[in-house]
């Protein structure tokens, strides 16, 4: 049957792989996002392949708006937020707190107020499927942010499983994955930022959005899997 998913972050990244999976499955898809201009376009790409999506104007930092989506948004079979991939790096003693605050501000306590205001409209056996990432087990000096942040997001996914049971409620936690999120990067540093983790990471091999995309489904399908953080990072957290 046509699942409806609502994926923010959907618009680019692992966000619109998953999207690109699900809808080749048939599923309906509502994309959220920021910036309606890269919505249409990802929105549009979808269209063209043949898939039924929409989107909507979100800003997940800003409660308010979660609060009306909540309101106004017809049932949905899952939510994956994979929203907020910035977050301020380098050493703690420079670290600019404000900006660490807004990082918090969007990736965690944006995905809680998703999880306060939107899981009401996920129909009985759905899925919240949140996004954490590798740093959050590992110690590397000038990631405290990405780290506590997403450990934060880890924790906080076992404690919504058992909250709002029988609701199933996962993370998936990226490795190094190529994505929009280094669109920042020039493209010599971005190469070579991928070639370095190809050769130092077991499955000699960086991260493709569609790798990661794959997890988002598997916890979504799988009825027997809640309170999971799945990791798909290459083999980043063997030790
Ligand atoms: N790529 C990696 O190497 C990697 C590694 C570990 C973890 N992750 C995690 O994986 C997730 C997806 O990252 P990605 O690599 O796919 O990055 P991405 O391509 O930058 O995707 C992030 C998406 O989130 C949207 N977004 C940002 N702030 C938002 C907000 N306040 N409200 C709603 N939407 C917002 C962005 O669109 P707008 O700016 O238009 O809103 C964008 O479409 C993130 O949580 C990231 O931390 C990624």
């Amino acid at each position: 049957m046509t699942q409806r998913t609502l994926i923010i972050g959907g618009a680019t990244g692992i966000g619109f792989a998953v999207a690109q999976l699900l809808a080749k499955r048939g599923d309906h898809i509502i994309l959220a996002g920021r910036h309606q201009d890269k919505l249409q376009y990802a929105c549009q790409q979808l269209q063209a392949a043949g898939a039924k999506a929409e989107n909507v104007v979100l800003d997940i930092a800003d409660e308010t708006q979660s609060e009306y989506l909540g309101r106004v948004l017809e049932p949905v079979d899952n939510i994956v937020v994979t929203a907020g991939s910035q977050a301020p790096g380098g050493a703690f003693t420079t670290l600019d707190l404000k900006a660490a605050q807004q990082a918090f501000d969007t990736k965690f306590w944006g995905s809680l107020a998703v999880a306060r205001h939107l899981s009401g409209k996920i129909k009985p056996g759905g899925t919240l499927t949140l996004t954490s990432g590798f740093l959050s087990r590992r110690t590397v000096p000038g990631t405290l942010v990405k780290t506590t942040m997403n450990a934060a997001l880890e924790s906080a996914v076992k404690m919504l499983a058992k909250e709002l049971s029988p609701l199933r409620v996962n993370a998936i936690s990226p490795g190094l994955t190529d994505t929009e999120a280094y669109s920042a990067m020039t493209s010599e540093a971005r190469q070579q930022m991928l070639a370095r983790t190809a050769e130092n990471l077991p499955a000699r091999r960086y991260g493709r959005a569609e790798d990661l995309a794959k997890g988002y489904l598997f916890v979504i399908d799988n009825p027997f899997v809640t309170g999971s953080v799945v990791d798909i990072e290459g083999g980043a957290l063997v030790n």
